[in-house]
């Protein structure tokens, strides 16, 4: 198993704590779990600013920051040790295990946490909680509120709410060393995936085969699994951006677009391939993948301190736009076709979005001015240019049709200007050509 260095956990919540004001509170939940039918569950998966926050990776948790005069203080909610629940559904670390193993300074049975959250923040004049993600866990906070406010001892509790998902996003969004290193290992097993695919992949194989044998090296070097729902489209699925049912056939001559990045201990990787399933692009896959990529390459080799994510944007688009005309896919200036939005017809997403703890990651992508945001060192951010020619589209050059094309990096923001954390992987038509021969 990838584990983040654990020390991580205290240094991240010192942190936040040295940024909380003084007579403040900040309270997490993690995730329920979710039945599937009856009494099975989904697998559990943490909620990532709770798991971002501790590390603790049991259902039904909450975890407190406060900063009072007292000092700071970290407390844990948690599932009650439980013999007979946990010869059912496992171990639990309970009250003893939340303070030995995760930290806390104190903690407490979940069960007790409408009597016990109240005095625990009747001090705080600021209570950082994210209303509005997580529905189910509101009553119980309004509750707790509630009882503050009608209190004898007069108005108590916090007077302002503010939205913990809104501030723990600016930390999130700058990634630390021993995120980065987590960063690097995951980057590593899903390159594994990628290029077991590109090298194993044949006409007549199905696309399922391929989702399963990524998700088997993810889960097979340690990794909690994908990140998100694997892409894997031969042919013109390709051209369904969000294609999930990964369900046909792959056939002799047609690209396979592998949209996949595994999740290691809360951080996503996400990584686009295109390869050919028969292992040669065709003359006119290789131009319209030459083009995919050279916009690419640009972009990450523009991205440093002080650009944005839309000067990243309008570069691909202006890259992919002149592509176009060269392809025969557009006619007219660049310029006109850029101003007019009819690159759309074959571009319709973003270039870039942040990524971390989750794939479309925390954090703001404007200023409070509205003005775009400058990147900064520690940022980490997809670039992911496509070109995607729908197959009933009769205006296109025939050869084109069908054809779908994206090339995905995962690129941190340096000093001086940027790594590519996911470079490993090829993407040139030599060396992904070579993989096959
Ligand atoms: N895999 C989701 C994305 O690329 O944004
Ligand atoms: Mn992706
Ligand atoms: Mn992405």
């Amino acid at each position: 198993m990838h584990r983040l260095d654990p020390n991580e956990y205290l240094r991240r919540r010192t942190r936040i704590l040295d940024a909380m004001p003084e007579g403040s509170a900040l309270l997490v939940p993690t995730n329920p779990e979710r039945n599937r039918s009856n009494d099975t569950d989904y697998r559990f998966r943490p909620a990532s600013d709770f798991y971002y926050l501790c590390g603790f990776p049991e259902p039904n948790a909450w975890a407190l920051l406060r900063k009072s005069l007292e000092g700071p203080s970290f407390v844990l909610f948690v599932q009650p040790k439980d013999p007979e629940r946990e010869v059912w559904t496992g171990i639990r670390s309970g009250v003893t295990g939340a303070v030995e193993c995760y930290g806390a300074d104190e903690a407490h049975s979940v069960e007790e946490i409408s009597s016990k959250l109240g005095p625990l923040i009747e001090t705080a004049e600021r209570l950082f909680f994210s209303f509005g993600h997580q529905p189910e866990h509101e009553p119980q906070i309004t509750e707790v509120l509630r009882k503050l406010r009608r209190g004898r001892k007069g108005a108590l509790g916090p007077s302002a709410i503010e939205d913990a998902a809104a501030f723990l996003a600016e930390f999130r969004l700058f990634k630390t060393e021993a995120e980065l290193d987590l960063m690097r290992a995951g980057a590593a097993i899903t390159d594994e995936a990628h290029r077991a695919a590109m090298t194993q992949c044949r006409p007549g194989m199905n696309e399922y085969e391929i989702d399963a044998l990524i998700e088997y090296t993810f889960r097979r070097r340690g990794a909690w699994g994908p990140a998100y729902t694997s892409i894997v489209g031969g042919g013109a699925n390709a051209c369904i951006l969000h294609y999930i049912e990964n369900n046909a056939a792959l056939r002799e001559g047609d690209l396979l677009l592998i949209d996949a990045g595994a999740e290691v201990d809360g951080f996503a990787l996400d990584i686009t391939r295109t390869s050919p399933i028969s292992g040669k692009f065709s003359p006119a896959q290789a131009d319209l993948y030459q083009a995919v990529l050279r916009s690419q390459e640009e972009a990450i080799a523009a991205t440093r301190p002080g650009t944005t994510l839309s000067d990243i944007h309008d570069g691909v688009v202006r890259s992919l736009t002149a592509s176009m005309v060269d392809l025969g896919l557009l006619d007219g200036a660049v310029d006109d076709l850029i101003e007019t939005g009819a690159y759309r017809r074959f571009y319709m997403h973003k270039t870039s979005h942040w990524l971390g703890a989750d794939v479309h990651d925390a954090g703001r992508y404007k200023l409070s001015s509205g003005a775009d945001r400058p990147l900064e060192p520690g940022m980490v951010l997809t670039i992911e240019p496509g070109i995607y020619v729908a197959p009933d589209d009769e205006l296109a050059p025939q050869a084109l049709r069908g054809i779908g094309i994206r090339i995905e990096d995962d690129i941190l923001v340096t000093e001086g200007g940027y790594e590519n954390l996911t470079l490993a992987t090829p993407k040139t038509i030599a060396d992904i050509e070579a993989l096959r021969s």
